[in-house]
């Protein structure tokens, strides 16, 4: 794949959509799942330009999810199994969409500028192996369209 991407204008289907066949090209052409978890979150960040987009990973040793390839400010590191938007992604094995985070229950504040959020499980043969978790500075930047598609975007993962 070039290694360059040309974002586009338009509604959030179509960008969606472009984004989407990029993701795919990209996966074909390589197998590495750190090397493509880390352009996945190079071409989210450039298409729709979100506060933090990352993966956090199932450590299954340590019990918790660890940090993985991101885009956005620094982050916390580790988070338990059932705390947090991720670790209740984690649990539940269901994407969560938080309009206003403030009022989700135990949310943990990486970055003070974060005001809703989306994660959405990746999975291996039906167990979560890691999630995607999306940061926005304004309330209710996600809906039932960007679950939709990011959750198409989970299943392309191959781990
Ligand atoms: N807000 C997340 C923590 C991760 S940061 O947003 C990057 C949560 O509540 O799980």
């Amino acid at each position: 794949m070039a290694e360059t991407y040309n974002r586009i204008d338009g509604n959030k289907a179509e960008q969606y959509q472009h984004l989407y066949e990029q993701i795919e090209l990209l996966l074909t052409h390589e197998t590495n799942t750190i090397a493509n978890l880390a352009n996945i979150t190079a071409l989210l960040k450039e298409q729709f330009g979100w506060l933090w987009i990352g993966f956090y990973l199932v450590d299954e040793l340590a019990g918790n999810l660890v940090l993985g390839p991101f885009q956005g400010p620094l982050a916390c590191t580790r988070i338990a199994y059932g705390k947090g938007v991720c670790g209740t992604a984690w649990a539940l094995g269901e994407t969560q969409v938080v309009a206003d985070v403030a009022t989700f229950p135990g949310h943990i504040a990486c970055s003070g500028l974060s005001q809703s959020e989306i994660v959405v499980p990746i999975k291996n043969n039906g167990k979560v192996v890691a999630v995607l978790d999306i940061d926005s500075e304004h309330l209710a930047s996600f809906d039932e369209q960007d679950k939709r598609w990011l959750e198409k975007v989970a299943d392309l993962i191959k781990w």
